[in-house]
């Protein structure tokens, strides 16, 4: 396994936000977390990529492999040298820089300039909506081209396991399946996919698995077909379809 997470308890203050969860990431696998508001599934994405202090949750217990290697606790710098990189809830490029500078930031930690520029030139052909952007400023991107240059950041990193909250958060639907597109394309390049999202029946059709959410725990786990036709998933989150 790529990734492996064991017996995982979070928590905000004295609220229990994850209650004993276990989970995995095989090598070239799409896995999504579903469920409805307030499940758990931020707070197990954020655990995982160390950022779960800075929202003020801590981990009580639990193991959080990557590679075998225990990752628990490590820095946003170590795990992306480990070969982890978020792209986070609501976006967040650097909005007065542009898009080349907000791609250049993902590669902060390098300074091989041709092998940089050769990673950019990469990323915009999965992503070539950033071409004519390239001097623009992030914050003036639209809604679904900003989520477009976070993916390209994070891609920037040449993560082994890309973690996705919430993707297509507030896209439009041509957008949102671009994004779903993307995700495919750059999983079949070769990055493991954890994807949290809301637009469950989308997020199941590309993952080869994934795990339902509720209250802090993990109540259904099944491959992404079968979740798709499962009476109880269906009527709790794709609409009763
Ligand atoms: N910083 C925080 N402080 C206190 N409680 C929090 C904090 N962040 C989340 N929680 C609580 O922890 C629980 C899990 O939240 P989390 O954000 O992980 O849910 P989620 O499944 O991602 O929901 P959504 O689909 O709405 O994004 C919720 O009850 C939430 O109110
Ligand atoms: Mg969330």
């Amino acid at each position: 396994m790529l990734l492996e997470v064991k017996n995982l308890m979070a928590r905000y203050g004295a609220v229990m936000a994850l209650k004993d969860i276990s989970f995995d990431v095989g090598e070239g696998e799409i896995v999504a977390m579903i469920g409805p508001n307030g499940a758990g599934k931020s707070t197990a994405l954020n655990a995982i990529s160390g950022v779960l202090e800075a929202t003020d949750g801590s981990i009580d217990s639990g193991q959080i492999l990557f590679e075998g290697k225990n990752i628990r606790g490590l820095r946003t710098d170590e795990l992306v040298a480990e070969g982890i990189s978020l792209v986070p809830e609501g976006r967040r490029v650097f909005p007065t820089m542009t898009v080349l500078e907000n791609l250049q930031m993902g590669a902060y930690k390098r300074n091989d300039k041709a092998a940089i520029q050769q990673d950019i030139e990469s990323v915009l052909s999965l992503l070539p909506q950033l071409k004519e952007r390239m001097k623009q400023k992030a914050g003036t991107l639209s809604t679904g081209e900003q989520q477009m240059l976070a993916m390209g950041r994070a891609l920037m990193l040449k993560p082994k396991l890309l973690l996705a909250d919430e993707p297509s958060l507030g896209l439009s639907p041509n957008y949102l399946e671009l994004v779903f597109d993307k995700l495919v394309e750059i999983n079949k390049n070769g990055t493991s996919i954890l994807l949290v999202e809301q637009n469950a029946s989308e997020a199941l059709e590309i993952a080869h698995r994934g795990y339902v959410f509720s209250i802090g725990e993990i109540v259904l786990e099944d491959t992404g077909k079968n979740l798709l036709r499962d009476e109880k998933v269906k009527k709790s989150f794709l609409g009763g379809l």
